[in-house]
């Protein structure tokens, strides 16, 4: 046991494992490698950076991952076999922290998926947790389902993973399930009933399916569990996971009734949202606690008028406290490189000189279009996806509305550094530009999602577009943004085939990626 303050509140984040697996959340190598760089700076305690037996990518980004971390503790997940066990150690033992997170599903529904019965799988966990604890001295096992085992098996599970060397015991509301007092019961009766439980650390893992999962885990904190596991932004499978901003600051505002502390430097908050949206092409909610575009947003003329008196009146936290700077116009045609640079900077993004030039060319051109660039642009400006290095690139694009279908494009492409023409019409012009990119580059892909979202107010306001994608399973995003909607949606779906292409080369055309899921 650590001398660590037993009010302090351990955060793990699995932003790049839970969050990531949400279909369409898909990260690159180097987006994980930044978030885990940001994760790692606030102050989060554990890092699971991916499932390292998935695939080949999340194994190397896990290991590198695990090569970087200055203060976080890296954590990989396996299933409850050695060969995942192994896998994950291979990859997380670069670190100066390493942790297993071993997990199986133990409720009545999970156990029958590997047909396997109590005393069976009571083996399988300690055949499991012994192996991975004689390579790793940190070990963190999961019941899955937690929340619907039945309580006299999930002790006794518990006591033969804590007794085979777990250090950490993990409880899952793996399907969003349990209410507050529910969970605060059942940390309580855990600690209580397990023998070896004041050895170990508890921590609560919540999904959001009711809207609980925040409730639920400082509920569980309550109770005793000293370490909440949470995703930026909630990011995750269907409601996702317990949001790490809320559990942080509802910890700091309402300390009063609520004495527990994390290592989190909450103004690095803002930032990292923006980020973790921005590659995961999931875009937060306007009115999301703390870090939606509203969160701070004071409009009607009684909240205005009482803010400017007193701020208190109407505000329980202050923007900067999660590191949001003032939203004035900033930019324009005139700003310079430098101007550029350090209000990225403000903002959370530092860039190198060769990212920095190619921002600044896109810069100019939206300035050239559009008066005042807001801070919301250049966020906007940063999450387009699109340009670089990608084998497709839209060189011309010209759509031809009118009150009468249909609409028509013409388009050129420039494909592996050839370019191509053609015309084509459709059901309105978004339609007419998407099917004239898949005419320049036939594929299968089914659209999934087709988001227009306008930054900022005005007739001139840019808009972005996500667009969703999915191939035999694969699923890509892509985003753009633009003063024209239909160029934006080009470009953000010619974005999304770019990644594609990148999966398809790294996984093949019929290597089927392992799901966390998967049967144990
Ligand atoms: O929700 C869940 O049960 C999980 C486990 C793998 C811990 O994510
Ligand atoms: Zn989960």
């Amino acid at each position: 046991m650590t001398n660590r303050s037993p009010n302090r509140v351990l955060i793990f984040d699995t932003t790049l494992r839970d969050g990531e697996q949400s279909p369409g959340a898909t990260m690159t190598h180097d987006e994980k490698l930044e978030i885990a760089g940001l994760l790692d700076e606030m102050g989060v305690d554990i890092i699971e950076a991916g499932f390292p037996i998935a695939s080949e990518g999340d194994f190397n980004a896990v290991k590198e991952i695990a090569e970087r971390a200055q203060n976080a503790v890296i954590c990989g997940l396996a299933r409850a076999n050695t060969n995942d066990i192994d896998r994950c150690w291979e990859a997380v033992k670069h670190a100066k922290n390493p942790r297993i997170h071993t997990f199986i599903g133990t409720s009545p529904l999970h156990r029958a998926i590997p047909n396997l019965n109590q005393d069976e799988m009571a083996e399988r966990i300690h055949a499991t947790v012994t192996h991975a604890r004689n390579l790793c001295d940190n070990v963190q096992w999961s019941p899955m389902d937690a929340t619907r085992t039945e309580d006299d098996y999930l002790c006794r599970v518990i006591e033969i993973a804590i007794k085979a060397g777990a250090t950490t015991i993990n409880i899952p509301d793996t399907v969003g399930y349990t209410a507050p007092r529910e969970s605060a019961d059942l940390i309580r009766l855990l600690i209580e009933r397990v023998p070896g439980a004041d050895e170990v650390v508890f921590a609560t893992h919540c999904h959001n399916d009711l809207g609980m999962a925040t409730a639920n885990s400082l509920a569980a904190v309550e109770a005793g569990a000293r370490q909440v596991e949470c995703t930026i932004n909630g990011l995750g499978e269907r409601a996702g996971n317990t949001a790490l901003e809320e559990v942080v600051m509802a910890l700091k505002v309402r300390n009063d009734i609520m004495p527990f502390g994390t290592g989190i430097d909450a103004t690095k908050i803002m930032n990292i949202s923006r980020r973790v949206a921005s590659v995961s092409g999931f875009p937060v909610q306007f009115n999301k606690a703390i870090v939606g575009k509203n969160a701070f947003a004071h409009e009607s003329g009684i909240h205005q008028d009482g803010m400017l008196k007193n701020a208190e009146t109407f505000e329980i936290m202050r923007p900067e406290d999660v590191g949001l700077t003032e939203t004035n116009i900033v930019m324009g045609k005139h700003s310079g490189r430098a101007a550029l640079r350090s209000k990225l900077s403000d903002l959370g993004y530092d860039l190198g000189d060769n990212q920095l030039r190619d921002v600044f060319v896109r810069f100019k051109a939206l300035a050239d279009r559009k008066k005042e660039i807001y801070d919301d642009d250049l966020v906007a400006l940063m999450r387009d996806t699109g340009g670089g290095e990608e084998r497709l690139q839209i060189k011309f694009l010209r759509v031809i509305c009118g009150t009468e279908a249909p609409q028509s494009a013409d388009l050129t492409m420039t494909i592996d550094g050839e370019d191509r023409q053609t015309t084509a019409t459709g059901d309105g012009p978004v339609d007419a530009a998407f099917n004239a990119v898949k005419q320049l580059f036939p594929h299968e892909a089914k659209l999934q999602l087709y988001q227009v979202h306008a930054v900022t107010e005005g007739t001139d306001a840019q808009a972005t577009v996500s667009v969703r994608m999915e191939e035999e399973g694969r699923i890509v995003n892509g985003q753009s943004a633009d003063t024209d909607t239909v160029v934006a949606s080009a470009k953000a779906y010619v974005a999304a085939l770019n990644r594609l292409i990148v999966r398809r080369e790294k996984t093949g055309s019929d290597t089927p990626e392992i799901s966390y899921k998967d049967v144990s």
